[in-house]
């Protein structure tokens, strides 16, 4: 897949617009609990400022008009929870830079916030873009009102790669378009073990939804000689009575009775399989690994992933929360920002943001 790449951007002197992910889990007194997508956005934003172009950047915070359905009449107030102004003093601190929010995404407001700040280099962000029901319509209107204020258009945000939204896909279609570091290397990284996957490839699977990966590990198994599942999928896996293909390997014990972990047989199964591999892509935690005790085969599995010297990339948001607290950010060949995004690239479903890139 050939993207347009920043690099090949004249941003000299221009409003860019950047989509970023900033949908990061909140901590209930205040801050964010994993700072990982944040951090991806950084090399752009460095990039866009040192050739003298000026930043604003849009992105979503959860899903909350699927959240307040019911009293949608109440506008955007009622939302609050939802709010980017969350962020702003984490994303500050990791970026390096001061980030004002302009709390409506309306192009008059946009302009008329960026005069009013008196200096239109700094970086804004946008209030939450899924405030309006137009982001998930891709509106054609919402999408030209977007690009307004702007000359370039820069998608720094894989994770949303996978939805046609108007702030991925619409908002691109009236700009230069160009992809960002980060999505650059999400796209390298996940086309080299989807497409040319050195063997023994070892696939490890887990988290929620059996729905969502089961095409995943159906595509997998064209070109993987091993997939290992574990979380809830296993479970709901095994209470459907689903049949897989024989490199698909399911836990046969469990570390307690409700099944929240898998057990020390099939942990050993599974390092006995990773201790060979050359290639690994692994998506969701293998059990409930946020709750002590049920941590233990999630971080086992982890720690002969390193081990095994493989080539080595994971995704999803639960996997890098555990990647993050273990520490092990930095021992891994690459870590997707991606979660349904990485699910849908990796079986070859269409991607619009990324299309729209080409
Ligand atoms: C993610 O967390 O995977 C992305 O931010 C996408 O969120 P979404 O599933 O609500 O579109």
């Amino acid at each position: 897949m050939e993207l347009k790449k920043i690099q090949d951007a004249n941003l000299k002197g221009k409003n860019v617009l950047v989509r970023v992910d900033f949908n990061v889990p909140l901590k209930k007194g205040g801050g964010i609990e994993e700072t990982y997508k944040i951090r991806s956005a950084k090399a752009t934003v460095d990039h866009i400022l040192s050739k003298e172009g000026a930043v604003t950047l849009i992105s979503h915070l959860g899903r909350p008009l699927e959240q307040h359905k019911d009293n949608l009449g109440s506008g955007i107030e009622s939302m609050g929870e939802f709010s980017l102004k969350k962020i702003i003093p984490d994303a500050r601190d990791i970026l390096g830079v001061d980030i004002k929010l302009i709390s409506s995404c309306d192009s008059n407001v946009i302009k008329k916030s960026r005069k009013e700040s008196g200096d239109e280099n700094r970086v804004f962000l946008l209030e939450n873009i899924r405030f309006y029901k137009e982001e998930e319509e891709n509106d054609e209107n919402f999408s030209a009102d977007l690009a307004e204020n702007f000359d370039i258009f820069i998608n720094e945000a894989f994770s949303v790669c996978h939805r046609a939204h108007a702030s991925v896909v619409g908002v691109a279609k009236n700009l230069p378009s160009y992809a960002g570091f980060h999505l650059q290397r999400e796209v390298e990284n996940l086309e080299r073990v989807k497409n040319y996957p050195e063997h023994p490839a070892v696939a490890i699977i887990g988290g929620a939804k059996i729905e969502t990966k089961l095409p995943l590990i159906k595509s997998l198994s064209d070109n993987y000689d091993f997939i290992l599942v574990g979380g809830k999928i296993a479970n709901e896996a095994i209470d459907q009575g689903i049949k897989f293909d024989e490199k698909v390997i399911l836990p046969f014990d469990f570390a307690d009775a409700d099944r929240f972990d898998i057990g020390p047989k099939t942990i050993d199964k599974f390092i006995e399989v990773i201790d060979q591999a050359e290639t690994i892509v692994w998506n969701g935690p293998m059990g409930m690994f946020e709750k002590e005790p049920f941590d233990r085969g999630t971080r086992k599995i982890l720690e002969a992933v390193i081990g095994s010297g493989a080539f080595a990339v994971v995704g999803g948001g639960e996997s890098i929360q555990a990647i993050e607290q273990g520490g092990f950010m930095d021992k891994l060949s690459f870590v997707s920002t991606g979660g349904g995004a990485m699910l849908e690239f990796l079986s070859g479903e269409k991607m619009p943001g990324l299309e729209v890139l080409e």
